[in-house]
């Protein structure tokens, strides 16, 4: 049976700040984070707004849209890393605010657990619901993965210019409006790390920036290592003399920390698979460089990093590299679109590689460009550390659902806010009731009990 996604809503906070502004507040060049990084705008929650109710909204605006009935959702997952209880998992909190809608008890059978793993949980969810509706589990109902988070760092810290908050809700069923996972494909590589992680207790995280991102390249490329293999014996792919797997892969989408994290990663990802190709000699020849090996090849981590002649020789090569025809092509029709999205709304942490999805339907539908029968490819990544890449294949009725995407209306109306009052919102110096803009048809937080019988209850209300 196949599974994949019928539709996708997005929920994103109307609170931003703006790069320029935070650049000059912090005494950096706004060139840094606009052209170095990517960053445009990173949205921020209000004082009324959490993970949870990103995620409520977002399920909301999809079951809404759809005309789904509570009895038709037989799941509702919800992956995140801004978890609010070390117990209760956020997707109950997502069922009792529904049902403030749809009735008590009214998704009473709709299964589901929060999944933690950084980044890369939503896509496990997506992966183990999948198969709950290939296994003929589902019974015709619809499996509703979320992924919400706030990407919250220390203030005046390197990953400060990497936050954002948002939500984005997948509904699943076995016969997908959008896009059908590609099969007995799906590869995943893990292993114990502390790139980034957050200790119990601790509302941001501890982050080694650019282990982290090295790591993030290393471990998606040996998924795809696997997901070629797969890829190759179950026949899903052919390859003839002088082809890489990525040439079957017709639209890449990675996880996106920040947007220009994707072009790095496509950057390391071609030039490994490309390395034994022909054509390579040539591209190094117009580059008039070759590549550079670190000192210790087989070294760690840590040792490649502390390698200041091989890291500034590396640096220059990739920049050259990006800058030849041959990734230029593969950047702007692959890559390109899906990195619209996180130039204006930031660091999504699990929602980012989903947000980088549905920018890239929504982008290329609007340059005209026909999907129909076209592979996505998916590297996911999730620190501590573990990637998953998956594919899936475009279907027919797309253009049906995409059609109405609008990344603009559907975030509404923005307000931007000054460095002090987003440093208040930052430091918790406000209460949830102390908000600053005013919510319409969405769940908002009230109140978070500190009497000791009922210490950490959240209170959400519909504000009509
Ligand atoms: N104008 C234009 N570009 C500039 C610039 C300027 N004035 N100054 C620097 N840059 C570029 C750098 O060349 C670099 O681009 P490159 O990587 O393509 O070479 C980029 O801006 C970043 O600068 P750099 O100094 O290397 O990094 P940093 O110390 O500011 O840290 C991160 C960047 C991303 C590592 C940091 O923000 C971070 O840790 N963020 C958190 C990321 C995260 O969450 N990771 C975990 C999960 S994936």
């Amino acid at each position: 049976m196949a599974a994949g996604i019928d539709d996708i809503a997005i929920y994103v906070p109307r609170l931003f700040v703006d790069a320029r502004d935070f650049a000059k507040a912090r005494g950096m060049d706004p060139d840094k984070l606009q052209r170095g990084l990517g960053v445009s705008q990173m949205a921020i929650v209000d004082t009324n707004q959490d993970p949870a109710c990103m995620a409520a909204n977002a399920c909301l605006r999809l079951i809404e849209r759809n005309k789904l009935s509570p009895k038709d959702i037989g799941r509702l997952y919800v992956a995140t890393e801004s978890s609010l209880d070390e117990s209760k998992a956020m997707n109950s909190y997502v069922i009792g605010m529904l049902e403030q809608i749809y009735g008590d008890d009214s998704l009473e059978h709709c299964g589901g657990i929060e999944c933690k793993f950084a980044c890369v949980s939503g896509s496990y969810a997506l992966y183990d619901n999948s198969n709950w509706i290939r296994a003929g589990e589902s019974e015709g109902k619809y499996a509703i993965v979320v992924v919400s988070d706030i990407a919250k760092y220390d203030l005046g810290s390197s990953g400060e210019y990497t936050q954002g908050a948002g939500a984005v809700a997948m509904l699943l069923n076995d016969a997908p409006r959008i896009m059908t996972f590609d099969p007995k494909v799906t590869s995943t590589s893990i292993k114990n790390e502390y790139d980034f992680y957050r200790p119990f207790g601790k509302e941001t995280p501890i982050v080694n920036g650019q282990y982290s991102n090295l790591l993030y390249m290393i471990q998606v490329k040996k998924a795809l290592m696997a997901y070629r293999e797969k890829a190759l014996s179950t026949g899903l792919i052919k390859l003839q003399e002088g082809e890489t797997i990525l040439d079957y892969i017709d639209f890449i989408n990675m996880h996106l920390p920040y947007s220009n994290m994707g072009k790095k990663a496509l950057a390391y990802l071609l030039r490994h698979e490309w390395r034994s190709m022909p054509y390579w000699k040539k591209i190094i020849e117009k580059m008039g460089m070759v590549e550079p090996a670190p000192k210790d090849p087989r070294g760690t981590i840590e040792s490649i990093l502390a390698d200041e002649e091989f890291m500034a020789k590396d640096h220059e090569f990739t920049k050259r590299f990006t800058q030849t025809e041959e990734f230029q092509d593969v950047y702007d029709a692959k890559l390109a679109s899906s990195l619209i999205a996180s130039r204006i709304v930031g660091n999504l942490y699990t929602a980012s590689l989903y947000m980088g999805f549905r920018s890239c339907l929504e982008f290329e539908f609007q340059k005209g460009t026909d999907l129909e029968g076209k592979r996505f490819g998916f590297g996911s990544y999730g620190s501590g550390s573990s990637a998953m890449v998956f594919s899936g294949v475009i279907m027919p009725t797309y253009k049906e659902v995409v059609k109405d995407m609008n990344l603009e209306s559907e975030i509404g109306d923005r307000v931007k806010i000054s460095l002090e009052k987003y440093e208040e919102i930052h430091e918790n110096k406000r209460g949830p009731n102390e908000n600053l803009i005013d919510s319409k048809k969405e769940f908002v937080l009230v109140g978070v009990a500190n009497t000791s019988e009922i210490r950490g209850q959240r209170t959400y209300v519909f504000k009509e």
